[in-house]
């Protein structure tokens, strides 16, 4: 029997991080990344194109099932650009709008399951390291290192705001905390899936640590585990 590739997951709430930081890692491993919640966003995305209203799980389900996504690597460890239906998407499913949508399709079981294959499929060598919210719960439960990253609300939505600026989106500071206070309610409320640490996550808290201090963190983490001595 082959071994299962290696994989990292780093779970956690909007604004705490993992999507930067999870690029960082898979680059520094030289492994294949995925960004989970860019699937969600573009089924959300693909939704609104062709008029299927968020509420509509078994639209949204064959959607999903039947979504043309591509995710184009450019250089490893950086972000990929992502084509749906062969077209680049990369900044049209980064705004809050696109966030919120997400969090509404991703609420649904259906939706959640046809997306499952479609992520374990990035599992593949050398390694993958992936972020999202279940990753290491519910995609993949034999993770060989889960991380589950935390920060304030104050402090998320501070960075979020710095991030969707310095890629030119316009937002308010104010009605940002409120929009990612009420994604986080759905995502930690829903059903299935919802945002919570593995019982075996290693958890870290991020409100006084550089993007650099929780590389090298879960680096740490990835040399006890794989008995790597540098
Ligand atoms: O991480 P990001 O902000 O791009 O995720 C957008 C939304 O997609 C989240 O608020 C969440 O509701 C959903 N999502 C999810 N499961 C994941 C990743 C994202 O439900 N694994």
């Amino acid at each position: 029997m082959t071994r299962k590739k290696p994989v990292i997951t780093i779970d956690g709430a909007s604004g705490t991080g993992k999507g930067v930081v999870g690029q960082l890692v898979a680059k520094q491993l030289g492994w294949n990344l995925l960004d989970s919640g860019a699937l969600y966003r573009v089924l959300a995305l693909a939704a609104q194109k062709h008029g299927v209203s968020l509420e509509n799980e078994p639209a949204l389900q064959v959607l999903a099932e039947h979504l043309d996504v591509q995710f184009k690597a450019t250089e490893t460890g950086t972000a990929p650009e992502i084509l749906l239906e062969g077209q680049n998407v990369t900044h049209d499913i980064r705004t809050e709008k696109m966030g919120n949508a997400a969090s509404k399709v991703g609420a649904l079981p259906s939706v959640r399951i046809a997306l499952l294959s479609r992520q374990r499929a990035f599992r593949e060598a050398p390694g993958l390291v992936t972020d999202g919210r279940d990753m290491g719960t519910v995609v993949f439960p034999d993770a060989d290192l889960k991380i589950f990253l935390t920060a304030t609300p104050e402090e998320r939505a501070r960075r979020r705001y710095t991030q969707l600026k310095e890629k030119g989106i316009n937002v308010n500071l104010g009605s940002l905390a409120l929009e990612l206070a009420e994604r986080d309610r759905r995502d930690q409320e829903r059903s299935v899936a919802p945002l919570r640490p593995a019982v075996d996550a290693v958890c870290i808290n991020t409100d006084h640590l550089t993007i650099d201090q929780v590389v090298e963190h879960i680096m740490l983490e990835y040399r006890k585990i794989f008995s790597i001595s540098h």
